[in-house]
This record gives C-alpha cells, structure tokens and sequence, in this order.
C-alpha cells in the first residue's frame, strides 16, 4: 500500500529538495559499487541508484517502490530499471547479488507478518550469499524527541514558491510512533498535513527475525562513518547475508 504522503505528486517533487547532505549516500554508493546487480527496495525518487551509476556502476541497478509520485521523479533517470510494487508482490527469485533499502523505509513495516513477508521476499530476491543492507533508527536514540514544530525546514518547489516543512508526533505507544508531517506556503489556503506510523524495532528484535528468515548478520555499525553500534547510537546500520533457507 503507498503511502499518502509518498503518493502525492507535487510533495514527491519536492522530497529531493529536502534530502540535501545525506549522511548515508557515500555508505550505500560505496556498498554498491562491489555488487553487479542492486535492487533498492522502497527507493522512492531513486537517487541513490542514480548515484551508483554516476559514480560508474555499469552492472543492474533497479529500484522497486509501491508510490507512483515517487517513481515518476524516479523514471527521470532512463538507464535504471523502475518497477512499481512491493518486494513480495514483484515476485524476484535470486537476481541480485545485493538488496538495499534506505531513508529508513524499513520501518514502514508495521507488523511482524509485514516484516516476516518482506524478509522471505528479500531472501528469495537474493542469490545465494547475496546481502540485504538496511538501516533503522535506534529506540534507545529516541529521534522521535527532535521530530517539533519548531524545527522547521524551507525549500523551494518548481514554481519558485517557498514552502516549509515541519514535522510532529502524534503518538508513541510501545514500539510505534506515529508523526505527522506539514507543508505550508503563503500561496496556499491551508496546509497540507500527511501522517505516518513508524515502527522502532531494537536491534536484538531485528537479530532475531533477520535469523527466522535465513539471514546472517555479518556487519553491524551506529552510523554512516561505520562506527561500531553502541546503546546510544542514532543508527541501526545492518548488513545481513542471505544463508540456507529457513526451515
Ligand atoms: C522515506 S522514503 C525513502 C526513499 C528512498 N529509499 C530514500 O532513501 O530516499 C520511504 C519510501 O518507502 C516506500 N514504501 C512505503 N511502504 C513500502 C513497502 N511496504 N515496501 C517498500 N517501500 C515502501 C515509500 O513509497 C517511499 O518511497
């Protein structure tokens, strides 16, 4: 299922413009330079495929996402492959030698089936000691505390209109926060307000179902210089092998 926010064409024109210095673009272009064929798995306007091959990947690279708005700012670069779907429904047997799935969009996995499904996919998709990189966001971080009112980003859409951005929490309950995301202008009546939940697994959590689905998890780091995690780190940054099939 999209969601609202990701489906909205105007807000998905805007997204690149407020994903400027992102920290994890040299972690996953680098990661992806070793490995012939990529899928990014929730890529959304895809730049980070598109990085990979300015950076001179010449292998596969394709990006999967169910939101059609962030597919067609994707479909702006031609020489990457775009599919519109989830990773269960696409249906991928052992084509990719490397999976990614970043901006944290793994936490757009709200229940354990979702997770349990995605995972058998993402194993499934992969060839045989292929790898699934991903990060979460640490709960013992609490990101969830900066995400106010106050905090309040501007940019500038296509028309040269300024338009800020701010973000809210509406609820945490155990694992879940749900926040809401606002855009306002001066050139509009009123503004337009999306809202997501967002699951924050810890990471024995994580361990514990990567292993269920057949994964090995061979790397672990708090943050994009690959620092070792710690209990306070922002990052839950994790590369897991696919192994054997689960029994
Ligand atoms: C925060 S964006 C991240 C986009 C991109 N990966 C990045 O790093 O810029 C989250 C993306 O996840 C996608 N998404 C939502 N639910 C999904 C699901 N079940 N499977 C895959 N992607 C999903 C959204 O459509 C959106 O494009």
């Amino acid at each position: 299922m999209a969601d609202r926010l990701f489906d909205d064409y105007y807000l998905a024109s805007l997204y690149d413009r407020l994903s400027v210095d992102r920290g994890d673009e040299q972690y996953y272009v680098q990661l992806m330079a070793s490995a012939p064929r990529v899928l990014d798995v929730g890529c959304g306007t895809g730049t980070l495929l598109h990085r990979a091959r300015l950076a001179g990947h010449t292998g596969r690279l394709c990006g999967i996402d169910p939101a059609a708005a962030m597919l067609a700012q994707a479909r702006r670069h031609p020489d990457i492959e775009w599919v519109q779907s989830t990773l269960p429904e696409a249906g991928f047997l052992a084509e990719f030698d490397l999976l990614v799935m970043t901006g944290h969009a793994f936490q757009t996995l709200l229940t354990d089936d979702d997770v349990r499904a995605f995972l058998a996919a993402a194993h499934r998709a992969l060839v045989p000691g292929g790898h699934f990189a991903f990060e979460t966001r640490n709960p013992r971080h609490r990101a969830w505390e900066g995400w106010t009112p106050d905090d309040v980003v501007e940019v500038c859409d296509d028309r040269g209109r300024t338009v800020r951005v701010w973000h809210d929490v509406a609820e945490v309950r155990g694992e879940y926060v749900t926040v809401t995301e606002t855009y306002a202008s001066d050139a509009w009546p009123e503004p337009v307000v999306g809202r997501e939940t967002l699951r924050f697994l810890p990471a024995e959590a994580l361990d514990h179902v990567l292993a269920a689905a057949g994964f090995v998890v061979d790397e672990r780091y708090g943050d994009w210089d690959r620092s070792l995690m710690t209990p306070a780190s922002r990052e839950i940054i994790t590369v897991a092998r696919r192994g054997p099939d689960p029994r």
